[in-house]
């Protein structure tokens, strides 16, 4: 990598913009002016454009036009605005599709897609990659030069599987590399269950639920085939623009990607995040659910600045219910990203649509196209307060004390296997057990007042004084013995039901779990599991402390203590008495376990008393109700906090001997503050 990651060469300044879709409006040139116009006035600094002009560049193979592209960059340099080019590999043009059909994905049942739709080529495909070099290497010769070029936006949203014949082929020479022996691959699979023994790699097929084994190492490789075809992308760019960093965006906590592996390979970290708020949820616990996804950004970004690269400045238009935001809540979003380490806020998209799927999608400039309507309105008053926050540039945001792994194998690992507790189905996103898991015990320490880093399971681990690993069901021997070295070494790990079931290879681990050593780590033996009705309470109760009475639902483990001491218990069911906290202490270091899927005030609870037993306090010492947030950015000019009202009721805070000084208003806030719904304040902190 050339680049350090985290930093635009150009920036000194936040940046704040939109996907841009010019191509679609090139014989209204008096739209494109006015275009420029109303991002001026909007305090826009850059846009990423060109995400889907694949045809508007290449109308016949081997023929560009870049005419209508060296228009959009001329104006924007002349204006001082950046662009975020896009390389167009998110959707291919009607006659690449139709002269080379293999470019076209194949579903499980051997059926090739139609032309049309996007993001859905064959990441094998060797037409398609040489297509898409070719593409990036004459927008790279064209613009390498240009004052308006400041990052590279390589495809769009990444994802999806192909099963075609090129990839399965692919990835029965993957799993040749990775296995060397067919007898090595059957007994990572355990395959003589069911007769499913290979007795030659051509028999490996790409997708059968019976091989559980084989799913995870489908995933993996599916995963390695998108990166593989995004380095492939990338290499012309990082040939002839070596200064100008590479992105691409990515989708969160999305299941068939380990962005982990992908952030290795990128300059910069981005993400695309549209929370939908919704009045039956509590709406807080979403919002927080945001905080753990820009937390996993600046994981991967090594805490350096990521980006925003898209949120909606209103609605969206994919939902089954599509709302409006309500007032507050955008900037709020906007606000918690940035309190959350980005250093860039673009919206898809610009300007709405004539036609086609998201022409109702929210966009800054409504079809009416004048500055006159609300969204637009309150976008350029944001982009006035983010050219005024440009000094947070230079902020840092601290390492927190705690960090809790998400680790993607372990959690394809739990989904591929048949008999956890089947994950819920919540349109449009499938939840699951691992990532439902991280954000309970997030939202937890989040409550407590605590920052949380996230880590992947390969992160250095050893700075944090409290290590969470949440569900972390795929337990390797390495991984294990790292974990016993941080407890040795003085951490405090906290380990959750479903730890330590499974290998690498998804096989089970014997000896008990949790398995790989972690039975003497946790000082327990997890014999059994419950896996138990939506409507079913387990009472829980602690050994000393009345006020510690909660219910467990979905997941409870029946524990024994070994060399462990008993927090917890439960206290229902036939298994009742049975251990369900447990602390193993060792030296300044301890190992605790929480058996049973615990709602959110049991498990706050549980982390203020560790916390407050291993006298690790929040950085800035003051009450808050649920709901509230406070978050910090350090520089050498000093620290700006972040106050943000998660709930849609007014809430009260005593701020204690605090003061802060709000930006926007000047106002002081100190003693007992009164929060309006969705109240957002960023302030110089005053000591
Ligand atoms: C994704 C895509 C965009 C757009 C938005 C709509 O994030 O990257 O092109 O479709 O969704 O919400
Ligand atoms: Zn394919």
């Amino acid at each position: 990598m050339s680049i350090p990651k985290g930093n635009i060469p150009k920036q000194n300044q936040l940046f704040y913009g939109a996907d841009y879709n010019p191509d679609q409006w090139q014989h209204t040139p008096e739209i494109l002016e006015r275009d420029i116009e109303l991002m001026k006035q909007a305090g826009v600094t850059s846009a990423s454009v060109g995400i889907f002009a694949w045809t508007v560049l290449e109308p016949q193979e081997g023929r560009y036009e870049f005419a209508w592209l060296d228009c959009v960059m001329d104006r924007f340099a002349q204006e001082g605005m950046f662009v975020f080019l896009a390389t167009p590999s998110g959707s291919k043009p009607m006659w690449l599709s139709e002269k080379y059909p293999e470019v076209r994905r194949v579903n499980k049942d051997g059926r090739r897609d139609a032309s049309g739709g996007r993001h859905n080529h064959c990441m094998s495909s060797p037409v398609y990659r040489a297509k898409t070099a070719q593409m990036n290497r004459a927008l790279a010769e064209r613009y390498k030069n240009h004052p308006a070029l400041a990052l590279w936006h390589v495809g769009n949203e990444f994802s999806g599987e192909c099963h075609c014949d090129v990839c399965r082929i692919n990835f029965q020479k993957w799993l040749k590399v990775k296995y060397q022996t067919l007898e090595a691959l059957n007994e990572a699979w355990w395959s003589n269950f069911w007769n499913h023994t290979f007795t030659d790699w051509s028999q490996i097929p790409t997708f059968d639920q019976s091989i559980d084994g084989l799913t995870v190492d489908w995933l993996r490789f599916t995963n390695d085939q998108h990166i593989s075809f995004l380095r492939n992308e990338m290499a012309p760019l990082r040939e002839l623009t070596p200064n100008v960093p590479c992105t691409t965006n990515f989708m969160g906590t999305h299941e068939g990607t380990n962005y982990w592996e992908w952030s290795e390979h990128l300059d910069i970290i981005s993400n695309d995040l549209y929370p939908m708020p919704d009045d039956r949820e509590e709406t807080w616990k979403q919002s927080i659910a945001s905080d753990f996804i820009h937390s996993l950004m600046r994981g991967m970004s090594g805490g350096k600045p990521w980006m925003l690269l898209e949120c909606s400045p209103s609605s969206v238009n994919w939902g089954q219910i599509n709302k409006l935001k309500r007032p507050g809540v955008h900037r709020q979003e906007v606000l918690q990203a940035l309190a959350n380490g980005a250093d860039t806020i673009h919206y898809f998209q610009w300007r709405k649509g004539r036609g086609g799927y998201e022409k109702y999608h929210g966009a800054v400039v409504d079809h009416e196209g004048s500055d006159q309507g609300r969204v637009y309105k309150e976008c350029a008053a944001l982009g006035r307060e983010i050219e005024s926050l440009g000094s947070l540039c230079q902020h840092e945001l601290p390492q927190a004390d705690i960090a809790i792994v998400y680790d993607w194998e372990s959690r394809w690992a739990l989904n591929a296997s048949c008999g956890p507790k089947a994950a819920k189905v919540i349109h449009p996103y499938p939840s699951d057990i691992t990532t439902e898991a991280c954000q309970g015990h997030y939202r937890a320490l989040t409550v407590a007042g605590q920052s949380v880093d996230v880590l992947s399971a390969q992160s250095e681990f050893t700075d944090y004084k409290v290590l969470v690993i949440p569900a972390l069901y795929m337990v390797s021997d390495v991984l294990s013995a790292r974990l016993q070295t941080f407890v040795d070494q003085g951490g405090i790990l906290v380990g959750s039901y479903l730890t330590g079931y499974v290998d690498e290879t998804n096989r089970c681990h014997l000896g008990g779990f949790p398995g790989a050593g972690l039975r003497e780590t946790f000082g327990i033996w997890n014999e059994e599991v419950d896996y138990l009705h939506d409507e079913t309470e387990v009472s829980i109760v602690a050994e000393l402390d009345e006020t510690y009475r909660y219910v467990a639902k979905d997941i409870v483990e029946v524990l024994h203590a070994e060399s462990a001491e008993i927090l917890a218990r439960t206290a229902s069911e036939f298994y009742n008495g049975s251990p369900i906290i447990t602390r193993k202490q060792a030296g300044a270091g301890a190992a605790y376990y929480v058996g049973a899927k615990i709602g959110d005030d049991g498990l706050s609870q549980f982390y203020q008393q560790v916390l407050s037993v291993h006298a690790i306090h929040p950085k800035m010492r003051m009450t808050l109700p649920k709901g509230v947030v406070i978050r910090q950015r350090e520089s050498a000019q000093g620290t700006l906090a972040f106050l943000f009202n998660y709930k849609r009721e007014v809430q009260s805070i005593d701020l204690h001997n605090q003061t802060l000084r709000d930006l926007a208003t000047g106002d002081l806030l100190r003693g007992h503050v009164e929060l309006k719904p969705y109240a957002s304040h960023v302030c110089v902190v005053d000591i």
